[in-house]
């Protein structure tokens, strides 16, 4: 066998019949993928460690759970076509920002803020557009904070800035988008009005929620404070102290 080619290689080079061409551009593909499979591991990791380390210092998870994925050929290949462009390599690395996509779900809106804050201030991370729908929320109800990042991924002879697309959002945000992305994609008369209105009260429900739940959680951390405080005036005036 040739050395460097591997059995794989070559049986994919009979089956394009030495269409190198063909071959190539694939190869060249599955590598620009890889790359962004390794930039989706980088920008995860940096979330779980915030979520271990905020996990110990307030004895719950900011972050419930994180999914990831990469797009799919043909949502590439439709997304670039949308934008008039033709479907190349280079063009799929420098016009579409969401081919890295990460979604973190948060249990309440302020760890959204927190954790997005402490992700933005490492300095391997540039922020290159934020999108606010929880501020902003969009005109069907959609809540979401998005992110576009750049962040150095190092293989075996170069560095490469690869960019991601993150989505963060509450439990209560991602089960109405999920709900809603099913909805809209499957029919056509998920556009009348009244369904758009009810998707949309929904939403407003649910942000309303959101909101009492962290209302909630804060009562809670203020009372705890108090009777921790109380605790320690306790054994600081009456009990003995060691010496
Ligand atoms: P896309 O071309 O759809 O990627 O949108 P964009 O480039 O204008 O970016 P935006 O930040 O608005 O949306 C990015 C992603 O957020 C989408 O691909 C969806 O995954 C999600 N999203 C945005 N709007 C909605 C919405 O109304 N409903 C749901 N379910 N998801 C949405
Ligand atoms: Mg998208």
């Amino acid at each position: 066998m040739q050395e460097g080619v591997n059995e794989n290689e070559i049986i994919l080079k009979e089956f394009f019949e030495e269409n190198n061409s063909a071959f190539d551009k694939m190869k060249e593909f599955g590598e620009l993928m890889m790359r962004y499979n390794s930039a989706i591991r980088e920008v995860r990791t940096k979330f779980e460690v915030l979520n271990d380390e905020l996990s110990l210092k307030t004895s719950r998870n900011p972050i419930e759970s994180i999914q990831s994925r990469v797009k799919k050929p043909m949502s590439i290949a439709k997304k670039l076509h949308k934008l008039g462009k033709e479907v190349t390599i280079d063009n799929i690395a420098n016009e579409l920002n969401d081919v890295a996509g990460i979604r973190v779900i948060c249990s309440f809106i302020d760890d959204i803020y927190r954790v997005a804050d402490m992700l933005a201030k490492q300095d391997d991370i540039k922020v290159v557009t934020v999108k606010d729908y929880i501020k902003k929320p969009k005109p069907n109800g959609y809540r979401s904070y998005h992110m576009i990042v750049e962040i150095p991924v190092f293989f075996s002879d170069s560095k490469q800035i690869m960019r991601v697309e993150i989505q963060i959002r509450t439990v209560a945000m991602d089960f109405w988008a999920s709900l809603e992305h099913q909805m809209k994609y499957k029919k056509e008369s998920a556009d009348r009005p009244e369904i758009v209105a009810e998707l949309k009260s929904c939403a407003e429900v649910i942000a309303a929620t959101d909101a009492r739940m962290q209302g909630i959680r804060k009562r809670i951390e203020s009372l705890n404070e108090g009777e921790e405080k109380s605790n320690s005036f306790l054994k600081e005036n009456f009990a003995d102290k060691a010496i």
